[in-house]
């Protein structure tokens, strides 16, 4: 099951016939993703073959005033994946102070649309805004659905992840919707947020939130760490339904890519980590 679902470039570029069983969506913090990166061929082959198997890919972490380091990797990715044309959404520079990143949505545009998009405004509230948007897919069982991403600020994660209990709510009144993922680098595990502070983080107790990836789950590189950071969180019923059991989990590209452990931090220090939605009957019929 696990080999089909990553099939469709494959399937291409090796003649073999398989069948793509799912619309893969990740998110990946790709560690200070800027022109130094960008200009580094070991990492950005690394970079393509990771994101050409996701129909959504929400990246973070990425650093470059300039906005090259984007492009290139959207022009490599586009080249290495003719199967499919790339495209990308990208937030404004948040943060405060001098250090900025932003994040964005590399997604397939032949299999998805964004409909609208939503950057929380500059506020108190979290160092950095999150982003959402709002995408449509008629080769998903859901059809539409609202990815909510955000890379929560280590030091204020409790209290950001509890703020994006409210974000959901305004998000789901904005666009009239019960399904929202949210995703990201939450820095939710480890000293980031106490035993105790967990109990008054509400997108963590409001039981309309599945938590796909588990506390056990290690989205981090490094040996010596274990650590749960990045998550992926759904609200709505039919969102949930939509998710094939069993599919999330840390894309451990070290060993997926047969790579050292220092090869592997040069790309980034976090796993991606994925979801996959079951095909509509359409892209059952066409894929
Ligand atoms: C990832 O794979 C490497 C190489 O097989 C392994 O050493 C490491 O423990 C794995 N990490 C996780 C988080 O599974």
């Amino acid at each position: 099951m696990e080999g089909r679902c990553i099939a469709i470039s494959f399937a291409i570029s090796t003649g073999v016939e398989v069948v793509a069983s799912s619309f893969k969506i990740c998110a990946f913090n790709i560690r200070s993703f800027g022109r130094a990166k960008a200009a580094n061929q070991q990492v950005m082959g690394a970079l393509v073959q990771i994101l050409s198997r996701c129909d959504i890919s929400a990246v973070q972490e990425v650093r470059d005033a300039k906005g090259s380091a984007i492009q290139t990797l959207l022009r490599e990715l586009n080249r290495y994946d003719s199967s499919h044309r790339y495209r990308h959404l990208e937030s404004s520079r948040l943060g405060r102070g001098s250090y900025k990143e932003q994040m964005v949505f590399v997604y397939r545009r032949d299999i998805v649309s964004v409909i609208d998009w939503y950057q929380l405004g500059d506020s108190d509230a979290f160092v950095r805004a999150p982003f959402a948007a709002r995408f449509r897919s008629s080769y998903t069982a859901i059809l539409e659905f609202v990815l909510l991403l955000h890379h929560t600020s280590p030091r204020e994660a409790a209290h950001e992840l509890d703020l994006l209990f409210g974000v959901c709510v305004e998000l789901m009144q904005k666009w009239k919707t019960e399904n929202v993922m949210v995703l990201g680098d939450l820095n939710a595990a480890g000293a980031y947020i106490p035993a105790s502070a967990w109990a008054g983080i509400r997108l963590r107790n409001h039981l309309a939130f599945h938590w796909l990836i588990g506390d056990a789950v290690d989205t981090t590189v490094s040996r010596r760490t274990c650590c749960a950071y990045d998550r992926i969180i759904v609200h709505g019923e039919e969102l949930l339904a939509a998710v094939v059991p069993r599919s999330a989990k840390a894309f451990n590209f070290t060993e997926e890519l047969g790579l050292t452990e220092e090869e592997a931090l040069e790309i980034s220090d976090h796993y991606p980590v994925e979801v996959n939605l079951q095909l509509s009957p359409k892209a059952q019929r066409e894929l």
